[in-house]
């Protein structure tokens, strides 16, 4: 079973996850930045990690998601919505969507701090979109706070899940 992990971040968070996700993986799993991503081809278990970019997976990791067919894929993916939101779900969905042709295992999201710079930028714009309710902040606050220990554990573990689902269906 040759497998690899391609994770996209543009701050860490996501990063983060992706190193967290490798532990469970054979130790002879690659563990590669989307940027420098192989030829998804020779591979029979793909761990694919993206950060969410206007309710779903971002540009670059969606591009590399488009180019994976016909194998075992596990998704996972920081966002800075709550992973049990509506909105999470939605992005959830959107994913999988993009992974049609595919075994999806499974799929796991936990939050990420957002970029301060973007996150001041949004407080400039007077926005009718985005009014910065107190539910919005403290979801900001909390976003902060992660991916955390708690995360980095919720992550390997469902990934073991997937692997072990692998094994038990004779792939492993
Ligand atoms: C340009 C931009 C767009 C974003 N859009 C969303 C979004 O639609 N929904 C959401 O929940 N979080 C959104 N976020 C928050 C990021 O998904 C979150 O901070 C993520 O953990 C960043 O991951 P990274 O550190 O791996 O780059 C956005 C962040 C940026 C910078």
């Amino acid at each position: 079973m040759k497998s690899l992990i391609v994770y996209s971040s543009r701050t860490g968070n996501t990063r983060a996850v992706a190193e967290a996700v490798q532990e469970v993986f054979p130790p002879a799993c690659e563990l590669v930045a989307v940027e420098e991503a192989p030829d998804p081809g020779s591979y029979d278990v793909i761990a694919i990690g993206y950060w969410v970019d206007k309710g779903g997976p971002d540009k670059k990791a969606a591009a590399f998601m488009e180019s994976v067919k016909g194998k075992k894929v596990g998704l996972f993916g920081t966002l800075g919505a709550y992973p049990d939101s509506d909105h999470a779900h939605e992005c959830r969905a959107r994913a999988l969507s993009m992974m049609a042709g595919n075994d999806v295992l499974g799929q796991f999201l936990c939050q990420g701090k957002v970029d301060p710079k973007v996150l001041e930028m949004m407080a400039k714009m007077a926005s009718d979109q985005h009014p910065m309710t107190e539910e919005r902040k403290a979801r900001i606050e909390e976003a902060k706070k992660h991916p955390d220990k708690a995360d980095f554990e919720a992550a390997k573990k469902a990934f073991a899940g997937m692997l072990e689902s692998l094994a038990l269906q004779g792939n492993g």
